[in-house]
């Protein structure tokens, strides 16, 4: 069964374990829209089965919110008007000049492309991987558009995140939900999490413009309005001490002078984030 933000919105939920994003459901008077395909045929179905069971208008567009594997490799399964910016449009083409057995897996890691935790799941998720081909979106825009689902608007914009340079936000103002994909997140470099805080800050101030009451973020579901605001909160707490510190161990200190308190497990992450060692 899938999980209802609104009437109109549901989505199925995330798993850590293969790296399973959050599949977002729009649901039209005319037409339904999803949010990202899937990170495997066998994620895609199972997300299928469950619109199937609910007797919906036909799903008519899928929109990605960017290329990486986790959120493109169901797209396949899907027999609709796939969307995408030409940003993640050009790195899909990158995925499917990519062979996805053991050695060519191993190889792509070489190049950077995957990295164990990702080809773990990969291998996980895909029994077929000999004859796995990803495909790309057949509709790619610069910017902003649209979609009428009837009833219901689902606003498309490319946006600038910390995350990759190819992230798309869904809004729709009419259930004040905001579909974020993975763009509140950092960026993995050599293992760690890195945030630019010349690409963060101002993206928030874009999310900020939005009246949303829902955020849906990939990796955690559904955040409401307190939530996303604190989770800004900790972002900028953590980078004005990274700041003005040149260790962790100080920058721990600090935290504990302004706040008496042990910084959290997210804290201590968000100020390595912000480049504290
Ligand atoms: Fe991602």
């Amino acid at each position: 069964m899938l999980e209802k933000i609104t009437d109109r919105i549901y989505y199925m939920k995330n798993s850590d374990e293969t790296d399973r994003p959050v599949l977002g459901l729009v649901i039209g008077d005319d037409f339904c829209l999803i949010v990202d395909a899937g990170n495997s045929p066998k994620h895609a179905d199972e997300f299928k089965v469950e619109i199937d069971k609910m007797g919906l208008p036909p799903v008519k567009f899928l929109v990605l919110t960017h290329h990486h594997w986790d959120h493109t490799f169901g797209l396949r399964e899907w027999d609709l008007i796939s969307i995408a910016n030409y940003k993640t449009n050009n790195y899909l083409n990158m995925y499917q000049g990519i062979k996805y057995d053991d050695t060519s897996l191993e190889l792509a890691k070489d190049k950077g492309v995957f990295n164990d935790f990702s080809i773990g799941c990969i291998k996980g998720e895909i029994a077929d991987r000999e004859n796995f081909l990803p495909k790309n979106v057949n509709l790619s825009f610069d910017g902003e558009m649209k979609i009428d689902l009837g009833g219901i608007t689902c606003e498309v914009r490319q946006i600038i995140s910390p995350h990759t340079d190819d992230s798309t936000i869904l809004y729709i103002p009419e259930e004040k939900t905001l579909f974020l994909g993975d763009c509140i997140y950092g960026r993995t470099k050599q293992g760690s999490n890195h945030f630019d805080a010349n690409l963060l800050f101002p993206m928030i101030q874009i999310i900020e413009e939005y009246d949303a009451e829902y955020y849906v973020c990939s990796h955690e579901s559904v955040c409401s309005r307190e939530e996303i605001v604190s989770y800004w909160e900790q972002l900028n707490i953590s980078f004005d001490i990274a700041n003005k510190c040149s260790s962790l161990e100080e920058g721990v200190l600090e935290y504990k002078k302004r706040f008496d308190l042990e910084p959290s497990n997210d804290t201590v992450f968000f100020l390595k984030s912000f480049a504290l060692r």
